[in-house]
């Protein structure tokens, strides 16, 4: 399978103090990946490098690079804007734009990439919603504020904005967490479908989430990665000590 992305060496630090060490990963194309470890081990902060997310703290470094088809993404001459055009990012709480429509919220990263016309933003919000499996219940109040759905709807609309710019990768932190179970199922459904288009990397608490959506699955430890496997694997024959513990809960 072709590794779309993929880290060499990564570090990362906020200040003096490591909290990524040297991870060494490799993303498939049009798979779902997802990190799990304990809270504070470096998922989000993992994630968020991936994009170049990271540099947008103060005090926040990385070292060793990150690669998209091949390219480093940390190389001087890429704007870090474009990059996370292609890999885009979903959070924990859904954050549609607060004064925003829901046709805007979806279309303002062509708004912004400079794109005017109404047939092309038109078709774009539409092809985007029903990607994210909104489509059906906002088609007739797109002029409704974002902030108007439902936590499950909010999320799918974020979902439906990364989608919008088609990115090749699309990493969500956690996305599921603050829903209910049905919103969660739609979502767990949905990525299924989309990683037919994109190569997804999921950070989630939830072991049931992670052996039912990924293909394959990380276990992150106090910044290290400790196992990387078949996800089926991963959860049945873990080769590490470390790995067992934590996917039995006993862990510590
Ligand atoms: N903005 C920040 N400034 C300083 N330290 C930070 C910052 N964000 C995270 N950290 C530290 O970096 C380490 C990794 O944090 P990170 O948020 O990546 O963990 P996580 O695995 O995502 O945890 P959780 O499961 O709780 O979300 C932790 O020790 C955390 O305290
Ligand atoms: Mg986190």
């Amino acid at each position: 399978m072709y590794s779309l992305l993929s880290t060499q060496n990564l570090s990362a630090s906020f200040g003096s103090t490591q909290v990524l060490k040297n991870i060494q990963m490799d993303f498939d194309e049009f798979t779902v990946s997802a990190i799990i470890g304990p809270s504070g081990c470096g998922k989000s902060t993992f994630i968020r490098c991936l994009n170049r997310l990271h540099e947008e703290v103060a005090e926040a470094s990385a070292t060793g690079k990150v690669l998209l088809q091949g390219h480093d993404i940390y190389a001087s001459d890429v704007d870090p804007v474009a990059i996370r055009r292609k890999i885009g990012m979903v959070f924990q709480k859904p954050n549609p734009f607060p004064s925003l429509s829901i046709f805007d919220n979806v279309a303002i990263g062509l708004k912004l990439a400079g794109v005017r016309r109404g047939a092309i933003l038109r078709e774009t919000v539409e092809r985007s919603l029903k990607l994210a499996a909104l489509w059906e219940e906002v088609k007739d109040k797109l002029n409704s504020q974002g902030t108007s759905l439902s936590g499950g709807q909010q999320q799918r609309l974020c979902i439906a904005r990364a989608l919008a710019v088609e990115p090749s990768v699309l990493l969500m932190d956690e996305p599921t967490s603050a829903l209910d179970p049905i919103s969660t199922a739609k979502i767990e459904e949905l990525m299924t479908e989309l990683k037919k288009t994109v190569t997804i990397v999921i950070v989630t608490h939830n072991m049931q989430q992670a052996a039912r959506i990924s293909d394959k699955t990380a276990f992150f430890l106090l910044g290290e990665m400790i196992e990387y496997g078949e996800t089926s694997e991963l959860f049945t024959a873990p080769k590490d000590q470390r790995t067992e513990r934590y996917i039995t809960g006993r862990f510590g």
